[in-house]
């Protein structure tokens, strides 16, 4: 009887979005399936879904507003006097256990052409080490350098997140504490087809997928762990992605010029290699903090150059950001956009047949970490070198692959050893 009504309601509100497809294949599911498709249905909230399909090709309008370069500190050309005074206040924040990292890990390797979670990618050419150990080992070389606990939350994904844990019970967690490493799932959002009509997955349920990485505040709150955080009086937020192997987690130097500059972020960059690098840039667009993505730059921009034959938007982002819990707490509680892409999804179609297209059939939406900078008056840039943080693992071959990334984080490890 309750099913029956709860079928009735879900009935109800998918034919007000003209949705009712979705229940194409309820008869043919079992209970436990038709239960989580109702909840999906319950959860859904249907006047999103239509404001992202309708929104799905808008495209940000550089032209009504006003993008400039950003300032940036580079902390090789620091002063002594500099150095040591940023240092000695982010190494006091970071002594006494009030900073955190989170490694985004809810992506899928799909370029790199590997199945499993990416961290769990070992780095090869002699290093028996996946990417979550060379991570985990920055975090427990800081510790010990420190002195001092330093949790870490991982966010996941649910295709891959029982995947991770079991990776780290079975590595025993690299001899970290349990209590210090967490793992989250980060949000998922329905794909839909061309007409905007909800999908089906290959179990006959609706089809989801990751919400992108900007994601990471929402789930974080959501899983309680900014609430964590806070009972562990943590101030300062490292998140980063899990795909480069040098990621200078543990940052004395970024905190401490977030603190001088009175700003709630900082944002590590490398100089741009050339102007076709396929990275995001910082700038500051109506004077606000923002990163346009390298899908979106036009060729002008790109080539520009500022008065020192430097490029004019050439701190690139590398997906390493300092945030204050304040700054966090805050961006959690906004949506951010969410940017769309057309991709090749295998789905249910209304005869149970299992479709595997070709071409690019459905819309996916992904809201990215960093658009979540133009909700601070201002963030520090802090240039650091690339041979020292920024080792992508990115594609199978060529740039930014396993060689490349094995070779920079060779050559880093022998300059620390020498
Ligand atoms: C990203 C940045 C780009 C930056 C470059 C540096 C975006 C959109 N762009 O590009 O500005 O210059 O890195 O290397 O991010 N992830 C999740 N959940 C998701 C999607 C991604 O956790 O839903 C994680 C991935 O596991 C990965 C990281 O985010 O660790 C980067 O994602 P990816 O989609 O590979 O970004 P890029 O296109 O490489």
């Amino acid at each position: 009887m309750d099913n029956d009504i709860e079928y009735n309601e879900a009935l109800k509100k998918l034919k007000t979005y003209g949705q009712e497809q979705v229940l194409d294949r309820y008869n043919f599911l079992d209970d436990n399936k038709k239960q989580k498709l109702i909840k999906q249905i319950k959860n859904i909230d249907f006047d999103q879904i239509q404001e992202l399909f309708i929104e799905k090709d808008k495209k940000i309008d550089d032209k009504a507003c006003k993008i400039t370069n950003i300032e940036y500190v580079d902390k090789s050309k620091l002063s002594k006097e500099e150095y040591e005074r940023y240092n000695e206040i982010g190494t006091k924040i970071i002594q006494e256990g009030k900073y955190a990292v989170v490694t985004m890990a809810g992506g899928q390797g799909t370029r790199l052409g590997y199945v499993a979670p990416k961290g769990t990618f070992k780095i090869g050419g002699g290093i028996d080490k996946s990417l979550f150990e060379a991570l985990s080992d920055t975090i427990k070389e800081a510790r010990e350098k420190y002195n001092t606990s330093i949790p870490w939350y991982i966010m996941t994904s649910r295709e891959n997140n029982n995947a991770t844990e079991k990776f780290f019970e079975k590595n025993d967690f690299f001899n970290l504490p349990y209590e210090d490493v967490k793992f989250f799932k980060q949000g998922e959002l329905p794909m839909l087809d061309t007409n905007g009509k909800l999908m089906l997955d290959e179990t006959g349920i609706i089809k989801l997928a990751a919400d992108g990485h900007g994601g990471v505040f929402e789930a974080l709150s959501k899983n309680g762990y900014i609430e964590d955080m806070k009972k562990r009086n943590i101030e300062w937020i490292f998140i980063s992605g899990v795909d480069n192997v040098l990621a200078g987690l543990v940052d004395p130097i970024a905190v401490g010029l977030s603190v001088v500059n009175n700003t709630l972020a900082t944002g590590k960059s490398v100089v741009k290699r050339n102007p076709s690098e396929k990275v995001g840039v910082f700038c500051k667009k109506n004077g606000r903090p923002y990163v346009i993505e390298y899908t979106e730059i036009t060729d002008d921009m790109a080539n520009a150059k500022d008065k020192n034959g430097e490029l004019l938007y050439g701190e690139s982002h590398i997906l390493t950001n300092l945030f204050n819990i304040k700054a966090l707490e805050d961006i959690s509680k906004n949506k951010l956009p969410y940017h769309s892409a057309f991709k090749k999804a295998k789905y249910m179609d209304k005869n149970g047949e299992i479709i595997k297209p070709e071409k690019p059939n459905a819309y996916k939406f992904e809201a990215f970490i960093f658009d979540a900078f133009e909700s601070l008056d201002d963030m520090s840039i802090l240039r650091v070198k690339r041979e020292d943080e920024f080792a992508p693992l990115k594609n199978a071959e060529g740039e930014d692959s396993p060689d490349t990334a094995r070779q920079l984080y060779i050559n880093y490890i022998n300059r620390k050893n020498k």
